[in-house]
């Protein structure tokens, strides 16, 4: 995944002993990978399980565990907690939850935590589960989050002791999607939006179906850009192997095009902005069947038109509403492009070439070109939720 709001900050990661200690390490693997400026803080407890040069040669960066390792007028919890654009403690033990939360400063995690003035700092809390529901926890918790801090709550499952519960430390995908949050201007704030995003699937029997190519990932980049910048996104998706960006609020699964049309008609009542970026199945089966098709039966498929969601849509406008739609075209890009903005009432289509191997379904990267009355705008080959940003900003500037 591409986090293009962490670029060029300071990342400084507070890891505290809990088990899932190896977890940090692939987090800090993660930020190394991207090439961004890294710092790690370390209790002396979570050194006597990993050593600190793991992370340093992991990350490719400094680690700090010594509060009076002061050289030469360097003093650590000061330096590092002006230094970091973005504090990570994870994961945090319920010692140290304990700690930061009644201002406790008595090593150097803690007391750069207590020196830290900015808003953009996350916490992972990660523990056996009787631990977790604890109320002296829970109250610290509440505590931290009344203080600024970004709590990203534990999952259910398996954990470390055999038991099972809450207080597995989430996937670190989770982690940064949450920071770019703290750190991506807020220019969406209140603003309801609806993507669709994926294929559709048309069932021809219990076990056999017609899908096409689509994988999302256009409509998902879209939804976690607008969702970082602090819309509120109903991202309506058919099958893909994609997981729902985190900070997405409504999330629906759908299958075929009748069941993807009956939810984005709904939703559509409410939202300021629709993007209809799924590629919808333009037919479905007839001659469906409940019982599983044999080999030797001849097979012949009787095919229906769906219906087209997005002149539905276009015909239900409201005003002020932006209807944006998506052109997957092999040929003749501009001037079916221009016939389906007018014909289906659309503020703004956007078209991409999906005869190239190199972009488009599938592809994590994707060339575009939008299209509004009067308007071309073309994007350059770039990766899906840069082209997101992109397009999202040039809503903004023309509709918002
Ligand atoms: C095997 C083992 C696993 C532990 N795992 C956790 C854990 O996942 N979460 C937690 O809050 N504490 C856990 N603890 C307890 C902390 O390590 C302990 O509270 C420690 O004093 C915390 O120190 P620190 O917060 O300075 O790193 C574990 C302890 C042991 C021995």
């Amino acid at each position: 995944m591409k986090y293009p709001y962490l670029e060029n900050k300071n990342i400084l990661i507070g890891v505290s002993s809990g088990i899932a200690i190896y977890k940090a390490v692939d987090l800090v693997s993660k930020l190394r990978k991207m090439n961004l400026n890294l710092k790690v803080i370390m209790t002396k407890n979570a050194k006597n399980w990993v050593s600190d040069q793991i992370f340093s040669a992991v990350g490719n960066c400094d680690v700090y565990y010594s509060s009076f390792d002061v050289k030469g007028g360097w003093i650590p919890h000061t330096e590092l907690s002006n230094w970091a654009d973005l504090f990570i403690v994870a994961p945090a033990t319920a010692n140290i939850i304990a700690k930061i939360s009644c201002g406790i400063s008595n090593d150097l995690l803690t007391s750069t935590a207590i020196a830290f003035a900015k808003e953009s700092k996350l916490i992972v809390p990660t523990m056996n589960v009787r631990m977790y529901e604890n109320k002296a926890l829970q109250r610290n918790l509440k505590i931290l989050e009344a203080d600024g801090w970004t709590i990203i709550e534990p999952e259910v499952g398996h954990l470390a002791d055999g038991e099972i519960g809450k207080g597995r430390y989430p996937d670190n995908d989770r982690i940064l999607e949450y920071a770019e949050y703290l750190l991506c201007k807020k220019d969406f704030l209140n603003k309801k939006v609806l993507i669709s995003a994926g294929p559709t699937v048309e069932k021809i029997d219990p076990v056999r179906y017609i899908t096409n190519r689509s994988s999302g990932k256009m409509g998902y980049e879209l939804a976690r850009e607008f969702a970082c910048r602090g819309a509120d996104v109903t991202l309506v998706s058919g099958p893909t192997n994609l997981t729902a960006p985190s900070l997405v609020k409504n999330f629906i699964p759908v299958e075929s095009a009748i069941d993807m049309e009956k939810v984005m008609v709904t939703y559509s009542e409410n939202s300021d902005i629709i993007i209809m970026s799924a590629a919808v199945g333009d037919f479905r089966i007839k001659n469906f069947s409940a019982q599983k098709l044999k080999k030797d039966d001849v097979l012949v498929l009787e095919l229906e038109k769906n219906p087209d969601i997005l002149k539905e849509l276009g015909e239900k406008k409201r005003e002020n509403q932006i209807l944006i739609g998506f052109a997957a075209e092999t040929q003749n890009h501009e001037e079916y492009a221009k016939k389906k903005l007018k014909e289906k009432k659309l503020d703004m289509i956007i078209v991409n070439d999906v005869s190239r191997k190199d972009i488009g379904f599938e592809s994590d990267e994707n060339e575009v070109i939008v299209y509004s009355y009067g308007e071309e705008y073309r994007l350059e080959k770039n990766h899906k939720r840069i082209i997101a940003a992109l397009i999202i900003d040039y809503v903004y500037n023309k509709f918002c």
